[in-house]
């Protein structure tokens, strides 16, 4: 929670960062990449090598292969290293040492961030927690969404007829539906809002967030504690007491950050970007209006066309391995550039155009293999109540400033905007 969101984009060269143009499309200096082959050789800021795949076959092989590791314990992440470090990884290996990168840090793990494990321990813990999202809670979270959302539109309408969809609306209902799943209470919920949006917002200078971090921890911790004492019908009180063998506290509470750190951000931009790119499109947006049962549509092609994890999917070889003909080095990090993965012309017709009618077909913005997002369905359904409840509760929402100054988040690991400024009669 306390690490820096921000740190990959830092390292990348201006050009794969900033957005121009298009707001919605990749930035220019990934787009021109793609000319030079869909996995290619990147250098880093800080001189790390990295590898860059921009091809759909090719991330998804990668991404299906266990040579690559997404273990950010036992292998270095070059994305967090300083110049000098990354030298002395590079000269180690010229000394005939260990390839840069491949030689573990520790050699068991007993923490719970599984979304940076490999099995068989990301597997223990995935299956856990997979076991938990049922059918029923799901059904059940649907309705109280619903709910959120009207709650959030009504407040929006009472207090006038503008607002920053952001703090208004795109951030409360993943925070809530969190809440939901981790079974927090009613009393406690303001205070655990506040904290996330601190912790977890990108903006938010280094040691405020991890002073935010430290308190959301032991937040949690205690919920974990109240967990133990008294089970309700949650997913967090599912983990205490089904797993067998129990888990410790540890490893409950860093499970539990994991479920609100993957499920906070990313479906809160979904949701404003989402919003912006609609309102950019009104002929996409009349067509939705027109025909509700396109929902399920336009959010794959949201998902796609948008694809708000810019470079956050990365990976390690742990062994020499080629991949579509090209030679992937031991220790090198392989960095899945998403946006233009799902915009491969040889998989779709027309890539760069948002079509709410497009036949739904693989896509990579949930990434693919063993980690692929674990809350898919409950972001699926966030994503539809929101955006139905808002086309349709507001007609003629707008935007209430020009579309060049809505403020995107292009050195974030998460793309989106940081306001939407909107308005409706
Ligand atoms: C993993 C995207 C919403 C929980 C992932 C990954 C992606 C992703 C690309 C794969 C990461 C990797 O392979 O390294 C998204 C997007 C979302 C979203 C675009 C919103 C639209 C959510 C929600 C939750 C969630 C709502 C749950 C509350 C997770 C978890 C993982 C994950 C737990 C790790 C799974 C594992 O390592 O086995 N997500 N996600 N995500 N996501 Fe999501």
């Amino acid at each position: 929670v306390t690490q820096s969101p921000t740190q990959m984009r830092r390292m990348l060269p201006a050009d794969m960062v900033e957005r121009g143009g298009c707001p919605f499309d990749p930035p220019s200096g990934v787009r021109q990449r793609r000319d030079q082959g869909a996995i290619q050789p990147l250098k880093l800021l800080n001189g790390a090598p990295t590898w860059l795949v921009v091809g759909l076959p090719e991330a998804r092989a990668i991404l299906a292969d266990p040579r690559f590791s997404s273990d950010r314990v036992r292998y270095p992440d070059v994305t967090t290293l300083q110049p000098h470090e990354v030298e002395q990884l590079a000269a180690a290996a010229r000394n005939g040492g260990p390839a840069a990168g491949v030689e573990p840090k520790v050699e068991s793990r007993t923490d719970g961030m599984f979304v940076f494990m490999d099995p068989p321990e990301h597997t223990r813990l995935r299956r856990l927690l997979t076991g938990q999202f049922t059918v029923r809670r799901m059904k059940a979270l649907e309705s109280r969404l619903r709910e959120i959302a009207v709650e959030h539109i009504e407040a929006m309408r009472a207090a006038g007829t503008e607002a920053d969809l952001v703090p208004a609306y795109a951030l409360p209902i993943p925070s809530l539906a969190i809440c939901e799943l981790l079974g927090v209470d009613y009393a406690d919920r303001a205070e655990f809002q506040e904290r996330t949006a601190i912790a977890l917002n990108s903006e938010t200078p280094d040691d405020e967030r991890a002073r935010a971090g430290l308190e959301l921890y032991g937040f949690i911790q205690g919920l974990v504690a109240a967990k133990r004492a008294q089970a309700g019908d949650d997913i967090l009180s599912g983990l205490v007491h089904d797993a067998d063998p129990p888990l410790t506290d540890a490893q409950l509470t860093d499970v539990a950050l994991v479920l609100l750190g993957a499920g906070h951000e990313t479906t809160a931009n979904m949701l404003g970007l989402g919003t912006f790119a609609l309102l950019e499109h009104p002929e996409q947006l009349a067509a939705l209006r027109a025909d509700p049962a396109l929902m399920d549509n336009a959010i794959e092609e949201l998902l796609r066309y948008l694809s708000i994890i810019q470079m956050g999917v990365s990976r390690v070889a742990i062994e020499d391995v080629t991949v579509a003909g090209v030679r992937i080095p031991a220790g090198a990090t392989v960095i899945i550039a998403t946006p233009e993965v799902n915009r491969d012309t040889r998989h779709w017709d027309d890539p760069d155009r948002l079509d709410v009618h497009r036949p739904r077909s693989t896509h990579l913005a949930f990434g693919h293999g063993i980690h692929q997002c674990l809350g898919q369905q409950l972001a699926r359904a966030e994503m539809k109540v929101g955006l139905s409840e808002l086309i349709t509760r507001l007609p003629d929402l707008r935007l209430a400033v020009p579309a060049e100054q809505v403020p995107l988040r292009n050195e974030m690991l998460i793309f989106g905007v940081h306001s939407l400024p909107v308005t409706w009669a």
